[in-house]
């Protein structure tokens, strides 16, 4: 299976989230400025992914020559709020000193890692899942995209689905849309679809009802940072999602790598939370569906306090341990 993002003769080669699910295409990106437009675009997206794209921005820096350091500066601050790409950026930038291909070593290494931990951490949590939920089989709820798109392979909320599916523990999925960009609707169904899952779309206002009449055994999420004390910054509307689960006794289950935990912070409420363009709000598709010149807020993440959280899964296992 083609990798959300890699490397290959001398570029980075990524698949552009933009065009999915309509079209399926990769983009070849040779420019640390080519590299930061797919990143603030989100045709690669995903805190994973950014991590990936945070190393190979690096690697293309460094490849280019010049003030490596300020250019990967750059790439670090396309996005603020998952911390796995000022990761990428650090660990590669670490190899700095060695040379060019030790610079591209670690980043070829991260590719390879964060399939790895993802596949752990996703098994890891596919076994909590199936502790904290009697049913069988399973009807389970996701929001945004978690899956191998956001990931360089394989995916960590939907990892879970995966692993799951493999035990034949799987009903269907329900898929938040996620508005305001769809990443649900557009590449998460569009990953069901391809793993011949049954799934429903279903707009974010209609999780709460779903959860009400008895449709969701388990929330499964991602996380774009991570505090110390278990907070989580994800996708916009995550937030209402916990307190939702909450209220109707139904496990809230939240995975990721050790790379999106953040230690640095001690709670969520320090955590930098991307503000996108108002036009994200007001246009669909191009086509305005507020009145003219209308403002809007756009927070493109949340935070989840750690007390709504059920568990909060990492290839090493429960955080906070
Ligand atoms: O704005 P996006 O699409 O990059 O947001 C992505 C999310 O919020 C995901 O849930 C998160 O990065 C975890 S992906 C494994």
């Amino acid at each position: 299976m083609q990798r959300t993002i890699d490397w290959m003769d001398g570029s980075v080669v990524i698949i552009d989230q933009c065009a999915l699910p309509g079209t399926y295409r990769t983009l070849r990106l040779d420019t640390v400025d080519e590299l930061i437009d797919a990143i603030a675009r989100l045709a690669i997206r995903g805190a994973p992914a950014l991590g990936a794209a945070g190393a190979l921005g690096v690697v293309l820096a460094a490849r280019a020559g010049g003030a490596v350091s300020e250019e990967a500066a750059r790439v670090a601050k396309a996005r603020p709020t998952a911390v796995n790409l000022s990761w990428g950026v650090a660990r590669a930038l670490a190899k700095l000193p060695e040379g060019v291909d030790a610079v591209l070593a670690e980043a070829l290494e991260m590719l390879d890692e964060d399939e790895r931990t993802n596949r752990e951490a996703s098994r890891l949590a596919s076994e909590v899942v199936l502790d904290l939920c009697g049913r069988r089989p399973l009807r389970l709820l996701t929001h945004c995209n978690a899956g191998r798109l956001a990931t360089v392979g394989w995916g960590t909320a939907l990892g879970v689905v995966w692993h799951l599916q493999a035990g034949g523990f799987v009903d269907s999925v329900l898929v938040d849309e996620t508005r305001p960009l769809l990443q649900g609707a557009r590449l998460t169904a569009w990953e069901l679809a391809e793993a011949g899952i049954p799934y429903r779309v279903l707009p974010d206002n209609a999780a709460a009802a779903a959860m009400s009449r008895g449709l969701v055994d388990c929330v499964l999420v991602g996380a774009d940072r991570i505090a110390a004390n278990g907070d989580v910054a994800n996708k916009i509307g995550t937030y209402g999602l916990a307190i939702a689960a909450r209220h109707h006794g139904i496990p809230f289950v939240v995975v990721a790598p050790q790379s999106t935990v953040d230690y640095s912070i001690p709670g969520g409420g320090s955590i930098v939370i991307e503000e996108r363009s108002p036009a994200e709000v007001t246009h669909l598709a191009g086509v305005a569906i507020a009145p003219p010149g209308a403002d809007a807020f756009n927070p493109a993440f949340d935070v989840t306090p750690a007390s709504l959280v059920t568990a909060l899964i990492t290839e090493t296992g429960p955080h906070p341990a």
